[in-house]
């Protein structure tokens, strides 16, 4: 025997997430507006390094993901993001992270630490594509 109240109980649940998906949508679609809005030239660095490095790296103090924080890594010293525990040991204080550093490990990450971690990447072989994302970490020094 069913009861005469569940169906009409089931209706209005559905209703009221049919309501709450229409809601959200429109709602997810205001801000994808906003994002597109803000997506001029001076973020094609921002979109760069979420492209390609953002799956594994954070640009926050402390923030150590699959890869260390690159906070303030710009005209620092490699391999002293504290905590950090997946560093291969090729990353020393020797080396310091400049234009030319962050470039050439960029493109091959085994030409600086022939026993990276900073895997799997692949490099990245457009030469724009890289001084973007050197001149995105160049501007987060600055702004910290
Ligand atoms: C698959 C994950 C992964 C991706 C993608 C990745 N990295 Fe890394 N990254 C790592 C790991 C792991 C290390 C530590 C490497 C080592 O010790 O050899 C590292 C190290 C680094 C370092 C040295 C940090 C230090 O403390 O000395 C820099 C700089 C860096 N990555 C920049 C980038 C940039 C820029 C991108 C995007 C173009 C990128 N990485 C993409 C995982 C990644």
């Amino acid at each position: 025997m069913k009861s005469p109240k569940r169906p009409t109980l089931r209706t209005g649940v559905v209703l009221f997430a049919a309501a709450m998906t229409a809601a959200f949508s429109g709602f997810a679609s205001a801000n994808e507006k906003t994002a597109a809005a803000n997506t001029g030239p001076d973020d094609a660095g921002q979109v760069a390094f979420n492209t390609h490095c953002r799956n594994c790296h954070s640009v926050k103090p402390d923030d150590n993901r699959l890869g260390p924080t690159l906070h303030n890594i710009f005209g620092a010293p490699a391999g002293q993001a504290k905590d950090f525990a997946n560093y291969s040991g090729s990353l020393t204080s020797e080396i310091t992270w400049d234009e030319a550093t962050l470039d050439k490990f960029i493109s091959d990450p085994k030409s600086i630490a022939s026993n990276t971690t900073m895997t799997p990447f692949a490099g990245i072989q457009d030469a724009e594509q890289r001084k973007l994302i050197i001149d995105y970490l160049k501007a987060q020094r600055k702004e910290s």
